[in-house]
């Protein structure tokens, strides 16, 4: 239960038909992380985290989730780049902190990405929907809500989006990141043409008063909805075995995605509040779309229709960057035997792990045609702030269990920042409602019941060597050596 997978195992062993080509370059890497954090959060939960929670002082509360996430992404950078193989924070705790933690946080990771595929996926189809029917196309409600909602069945839309987006990953990662770096382009267009139509409309008297009604109280909820919004920075590191050169790009990639969307975030924030009283943001008629409403208060009906388009391309590629997230992950933990050996599967054509892809695009989709989109963002951030705690506390362990280890990017101040990273997260789990608690726990108590069933008796680690021969040959890897070779060596594997 408690056995550790030594890194030199993490970054060596997967066999040819098992390894994943290494066609990533950096700046698809900060596409891909800006791809998977600008979405539903800026373009939805703003809005309401403005109008209910924070008020004017938006901007403060997208500044303290951004903290959070910063700490985070350090703690995510150093062990990404020690151990760039798939798998994200599942495959730096086997390392750190031994197998029963990693299988949890990859239970954890499958909540995460796998309701934020269907939660975003239902935000999608709520745009389309509204899209389709001001082109005079006007879809029954039976076929655009799911069971329970305004008549609904199933929501139509929302199914076919990730089924479609489930191809597109299957054809080819190359493929795929290149359309992701058009969406990307386009949505971070419609986000400068806000900025600029928005910003010659601000009146300083909107943000007056700047505390909200519940003072700090309400920034912190705001943040904890907000949180949503910088989601998807570590979905970069689930793509660390196909990166180039990993230890150099994958910190670039998360940090700079990650900054970058902050910086948009707050001027985002600071136009939003000072266009509109923020207390209009909480009107009905504002709520799913809050961007094209205040454009459409200031006049500009057109560059609402385009905002419009910008978050429905937004919102595609979020959902892109989570189901490839989703499926590595799950890949990994295939990999190591914790799964059916059928999800670790490489489509010898594509080059692609198609089954596993496959898979999460039936079951996503499903849940995002049934299930209507209530408390699935507060689960989702949850089973985030929760893993982001495992990853800093698994930092913190590796570097006093092995610290001369060569680390080509170490995360500054620990155990400081590591620390400051699982208090703030603890701080805003804390502002999540009581109803995501439990149901986390309830996901927890499933995810225990399946290891020992069948991942504890089919684990490969646990095949391959006992936990003491691990720890052995762990020790005796040279620790100057950054693994230079990785990539190489995974890629000629194949010939060897
Ligand atoms: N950060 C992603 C979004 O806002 C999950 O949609």
């Amino acid at each position: 239960m408690f056995a550790k997978k030594p890194v030199h195992m993490q970054v060596n062993t997967p066999a040819a038909e098992h390894s994943l080509k290494r066609v990533l370059k950096p700046v698809d890497l900060v596409l891909l992380g800006i791809g998977a954090i600008v979405g539903t959060g800026v373009f939805v939960l703003s809005g309401i985290a403005a109008g209910l929670h924070s008020g004017n002082a938006l901007p403060i509360s997208f500044v303290l989730a951004g903290i959070v996430c910063l700490f985070a992404a350090l703690c995510y950078a150093e062990f990404s780049t020690m151990i760039p193989v798939a798998g994200s924070a599942y495959t730096y705790c086997y390392t750190a902190l031994g197998e029963i933690w990693a299988w949890i946080i990859g239970w954890d990771l499958i909540l995460e990405y796998g309701l934020a595929i269907s939660a975003v996926a239902i935000g999608w189809s709520g745009y389309f929907t509204v899209l389709l029917s001001s082109a005079g196309i006007v879809l029954p409600p039976s076929l655009s809500n799911p069971m329970g909602v305004a008549g609904g069945i199933v929501n139509l839309p929302a199914i076919l989006i990730v089924l479609a987006l489930t191809a597109l990953l299957v054809a080819g990662t190359k493929k795929s990141s290149k359309f992701n770096a058009v969406i990307v382009a386009i949505k971070l267009a419609v986000i400068l043409l806000f900025i600029c139509l928005g910003f010659v409309a601000i009146q300083p008297s909107n943000w007056d008063p700047l505390m909200p009604p519940a003072g700090w109280l309400g920034i912190f909820s705001g943040a904890a909805i907000v949180f949503f919004a910088f989601i998807g920075f570590d979905a970069v590191v689930t793509a660390a075995e196909e990166v180039e050169n990993p230890q150099k790009n994958l910190p670039l990639g998360i940090i700079g995605s990650l900054a970058v969307c902050m910086v948009l975030y707050i001027i985002v924030a600071v136009v939003l509040t000072g266009i509109l009283p923020f207390a209009e943001l909480a009107k009905p008629a504002a709520i799913s779309a809050p961007i094209a409403y205040a454009l459409n208060a200031i006049g500009y009906s057109w560059g609402a229709a385009l905002v419009s388009i910008g978050a429905l391309c937004g919102m595609t590629s979020v959902l892109l960057v989570m189901i490839f997230g989703q499926s590595r992950i799950l890949f990994s933990m295939s990999r190591d035997g914790l799964f059916p050996r059928v999800f670790s599967e490489i489509h010898p054509v594509t080059h692609t792990p198609a089954k596993v892809t496959i898979f999460i695009g039936i079951i996503t989709a499903l849940v995002a045609g049934i299930f209507p989109l209530t408390i699935v963002a507060e689960l989702v951030n949850m089973g985030t702030l929760v893993a982001f705690s495992i990853v800093a506390l698994g930092v913190i362990i590796l570097r006093y269990q092995q610290p001369t280890l060569a680390r080509p990017f170490r995360c500054p101040l620990v155990p400081v920042v590591p620390i400051l990273c699982i208090g703030t997260c603890g701080f805003l789990i804390f502002h999540l409602t009581t109803l995501a608690h439990e149901m986390f726990v309830i996901w927890l108590g499933v995810g225990l019941f399946i290891y020992f069933i069948y991942g504890m008796k089919n684990s490969g680690n646990r095949r391959s060597s006992t936990a003491k021969d691990l720890e052995v040959i762990s020790s005796h890897i040279n620790p100057e050596t950054p693994f230079p070779n990785v990539t190489e060596g995974i890629q000629e594997e194949p010939g060897t």
